[in-house]
């Protein structure tokens, strides 16, 4: 399977930080914002992945990330001239999709916690998997309705009178008919190709999971100033009271296999002395002392 991270859009909301840096590069507590879904389809054990983001911000990217060898895996850039909508990547990266399936993840969503997430991608033959995550807010979300039987009856975009409490996170596992699929979509009102209008085509195919996530489990947005506090907030609590860093690629490449000991090793040896160093060193001792 491939990965595709969706790192565009004018960030807007959190101008002025975003009048140099992207939303994505932003710092959330101690990395980037991008290291966060990055670290998600890693550890869903996706090593191909492409990222696509505006022709301003994309060369930071390639800065920040290179070819992805450093992590062990492979990065392919595509430019999204204008904001046209999250099914619009599928577009854009049609040559990269090739005849693979594909997940698409938010460059904004930051995900934490046992989450299934690897069984979800292990197990995906074919249709469509998206997730359904309990909010307060569902109106700021595309929202899933699901019948007694715990199965989904319908998603809307941002609905004015929501239909549950679920709305469906940044991160969604498609076979390769999603590529048709986005080609025969029409912009919704506000101009944008939807992801849930993929959804709902899924959905009247009869080829449309939905996996709720449990509730033990983190799903943080950081599109505005607040939500960026707290997510920075949330990480550093974590990460200090257990000693582990939540979105770690390189730790993520090595747990799937794209990375052996001695690779880890070396890239830790060529960062400057730092606390994400010290980290990688320490999983480093770690692994060789259970190994
Ligand atoms: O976060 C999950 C939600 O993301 C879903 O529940 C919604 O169904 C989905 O439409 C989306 O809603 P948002 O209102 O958060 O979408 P937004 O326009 O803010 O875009 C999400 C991210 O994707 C943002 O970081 C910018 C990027 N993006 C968005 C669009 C429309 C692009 O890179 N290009 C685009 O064309």
């Amino acid at each position: 399977m491939k990965g595709i991270i969706l790192a565009g859009g004018a960030g807007s909301r959190l101008y002025p930080l975003t009048l140099v840096a992207s939303k994505q590069l932003q710092p959330v507590y101690d990395k980037p914002m991008i290291y966060h879904p990055l670290t998600t389809l890693i550890e869903g054990g996706i090593c191909e992945i492409c990222l696509i983001s505006t022709p301003h911000d994309l060369p930071r990217f390639q800065q920040l990330l290179g070819d992805g060898s450093r992590m062990g895996i492979s990065i392919e850039y595509r430019e999204q001239a204008k904001p046209e909508g999250i099914a619009q990547a599928f577009l854009i990266a049609e040559s990269f999709i090739g005849d693979d399936a594909v997940s698409l993840i938010l460059g904004d969503n930051i995900f934490y916690g046992n989450n299934g997430f690897d069984e979800a991608f292990a197990e995906f033959t074919s249709g469509a998997t998206v997730f359904g995550y309990h909010v307060h807010d569902p109106e700021r979300y595309g929202v899933v309705e699901f019948d007694a039987a715990g199965k989904a009856i319908s998603i809307e975009e941002k609905p004015k009178q929501p239909k549950s409490h679920f709305a469906v996170p940044g991160l969604y596992i498609y076979d390769n008919e999603v590529v048709t699929i986005a080609k025969n979509l029409k912009p919704s009102a506000r101009g944008e190709l939807e992801i849930t209008a993929v959804n709902v085509e899924y959905l009247k195919r009869g080829q449309l999971r939905v996996e709720k996530l449990s509730r033990g489990f983190a799903w943080l947005d950081a599109g505005t100033s607040s939500s960026l506090h707290e997510a920075s907030a949330y990480v550093q609590t974590i990460e200090s009271r257990t000693g582990i860093k939540i979105g770690c690629p390189e730790e993520a490449a090595f747990r799937s296999g794209f990375l052996n000991i001695s690779e880890l090793e070396a890239i830790a040896e060529s960062m400057p002395n730092c606390e994400y160093r010290a980290y990688l060193e320490e999983v480093v001792k770690e692994a060789n002392r259970t190994q």
